[in-house]
């Protein structure tokens, strides 16, 4: 945290130094009313006569002194919300650049809700924590020792009555912070539980009402709920415990200081100003303690918080980023070839799976060519497009594009090789237009068209309301899987790649218009390697060849033709989906 609270220390040091004005201004009030009470009311040291001139003169000293005490306050705030907030601004921008290089397993380990909580909740807490320590620790410590040395200056035994009540008021502060102490880790974890439900349900909300599940997750929110009140409740009866007894301890001070400042009145050794101002500071040391604990409370919760922002802060990037940029000639090689695909003995498991998803994968994609990828689902066809732009590592043998190590490769380099439409078609709330042209910003009007006829996308576009720049909704709800999908392809059909993957992208496509959307894509980049995933033998006969994955190994491969000769698979789905057509 220091490396944060350095850039910043400056302020943290003014706001330092304003508090301790304002503070002077709270010590130094006490001394100045009991000078109005003794000289200007009372005339103590005078026979008895007031001085009506020493009050106002004092009164008006005592109006400046609020006032620039007030003063002081607030620039204290000023500052010290200039450190908190900028020091949370930065942690949160270096959390966000962090989670960016985060790579898919690190992102599985995190879920993407505890990742939201922690830029935003808890570094809001580390920051009130942060703008409390400055205020409060020098607030405190002030306010307690200079009201006891005050009290000392003013009258010894009123200090002496003060420093053996401290004892009694500190061990009730520590009672209940040794109480209180276990549960507020505890809290935390419950309030986790309770944003975790609630991003769950409401992102899910239309499977929870489609499941009539609504009664089952709001008695899952309510108990998480109820959970979270309960240690609420621990804490505070323990803290409502606390505040009468402090009260009453200092009531307790207030008396004896009455009484032995009434036996030392009479005897002339103090004058009732000195116990009103004795009174005053007795109220501010309790003040001071109370302000203590609250402080405590908070300090704890921001340093469970910063452990949670420091996790995000801490992670290092898993992939390690190659040297090849990717542009350099092609080691080895003296043409330079672009989009060729080589798994050489290719394994995979996902990491912290025992599972091996993939298993000796040998295959060769030349550039141009279109590679379809065929198999039950689960058999690892995701996992074999996820390797090409390195969303994954292998975990046995070697995946080279265009002759080199993907490892080797600059991440980015490499990436901007690659386009692929995911399964699960992503999109986001802004226009249309955007969307398509994600993977190229700033594509012309003419290129984002062209992309989206490739798609077949242009008649359901410009049918909606604003065409192109019709919004779509969070997370594209506001489209049908089937206009997902074709926004998603032309996203990676506008983007300049040399290898083009479509995982299972075409699945709501009706047979003629995901047809038609092959031809056009083979006609517009014939020059594009391009893998395309599918289920359908509507989907995949047209491809240069057909890879048959099964359990994770590839069972076959070669073009419709030869694969309905020779391989048992391919000929079983062949059957069952030509069949399953011809009955329908
Ligand atoms: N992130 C993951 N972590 C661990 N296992 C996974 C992960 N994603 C998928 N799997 C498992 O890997 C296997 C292959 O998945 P996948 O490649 O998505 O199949 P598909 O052929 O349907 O695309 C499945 O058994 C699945 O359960
Ligand atoms: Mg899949």
């Amino acid at each position: 945290m220091w490396k944060y609270m350095k850039r910043y220390l400056h302020f943290a040091v003014i706001a330092a130094l304003f508090m301790v004005g304002e503070v002077m201004m709270d010590l130094i009030q006490p001394g100045l009313m009991s000078e109005i009470v003794d000289d200007g009311v009372l005339g103590v040291n005078n026979g008895g006569v007031g001085n009506a001139h020493l009050i106002l003169t004092l009164g008006l000293e005592m109006v400046v002194l609020v006032i620039f005490g007030g003063l002081c306050g607030s620039l204290n705030n000023v500052f010290v919300h200039m450190t908190g907030q900028n020091i949370g601004n930065e942690m949160r921008k270096d959390c966000f650049r962090n989670i960016m290089t985060f790579s898919f397993p690190q992102m599985d380990r995190f879920g993407t809700g505890s990742l939201v909580t922690r830029v935003t909740n808890d570094i809001t807490q580390v920051q009130n924590f942060i703008s409390q320590f400055v205020r409060g620790m020098i607030r405190t410590s002030m306010l307690t020792l200079g009201s006891i040395y005050f009290m000392f200056r003013l009258n010894h035994r009123f200090g002496l009555i003060v420093l053996c009540a401290l004892p009694f008021i500190m061990g009730t502060m520590i009672f209940c912070m040794v109480k209180a102490y276990p549960l507020l880790p505890k809290l935390q974890a419950q309030l986790d539980q309770i944003n975790e439900i609630m991003q769950e349900d409401i992102a899910g909300i239309r499977i929870i009402k489609a499941c009539v599940r609504e009664i089952y997750e709001k008695l899952r929110f309510g108990k998480a709920n109820d959970d979270l009140i309960k240690t609420q409740l621990r804490v505070l009866v323990i803290f409502a415990f606390m505040n009468p007894v402090m009260n009453m301890l200092m009531n307790i001070v207030v008396v004896v200081i009455l009484l032995a400042g009434s036996v030392q009145v009479s005897g002339g050794l103090t004058t009732p100003g000195i116990i009103m101002a004795a009174i005053t500071y007795t109220t501010q040391l309790l003040n001071g303690i109370l302000m203590l604990v609250m402080l405590f409370q908070n300090i704890t919760k921001g340093i469970a918080s910063w452990h949670r922002v420091k996790e995000i802060l801490d992670s290092k990037p898993e992939l390690v980023d190659g040297s090849y940029d990717g542009e350099t000639e092609i080691r080895g090689d003296d043409k330079v070839v672009r989009g060729k695909i080589e798994f050489r003995d290719v394994s995979f498991a996902f990491p912290g799976s025992s599972q091996t998803v993939l298993k000796h994968i040998n295959l060769t994609i030349n550039p141009g060519e279109t590679i379809a990828v065929m198999g039950a689902t689960g058999c690892g066809k995701t996992a074999l497009a996820s390797l090409i732009p390195r969303f994954y590592d292998v975990t046995g043998g070697q995946l080279l594009i265009d002759g080199v190590d993907v490892r080797e490769y600059k991440q980015k380099a490499l990436r901007k090789k690659v386009a692929i439409a995911l399964q699960k078609s992503e999109l986001f709330s802004v226009p249309i237009k955007e969307n398509i042209a994600w993977g190229k910003p700033g594509a012309s009007d003419e290129e984002i068209a062209s992309a989206a006829s490739i798609a077949q996308a242009v008649d359901f576009i410009q049918s909606t309301p604003g065409g192109y720049d019709t919004p779509v909704a969070e997370r594209g709800m506001s489209l049908s899987g089937g206009q997902k999908q074709r926004i998603s392809i032309s996203r990676a059909v506008l983007k300049p790649s040399e290898i083009l993957i479509f995982d299972d992208s075409t699945s709501a496509l009706d047979l003629k218009t995901e047809a038609n959307l092959y031809e056009a894509l083979s006609a517009a980049k014939p020059d594009t390697t391009k893998i395309i995933i599918a289920q359908r033998i509507a989907s995949v006969r047209r491809a240069d060849r057909i890879v048959v994955l099964n359990g994770g190994r590839m069972e076959a491969c070669g073009s419709h033709a030869e694969l309905l000769r020779s391989s048992k698979t391919y000929q079983d789905i062949y059957h069952s989906q030509i069949g399953g057509e011809d009955n329908g």
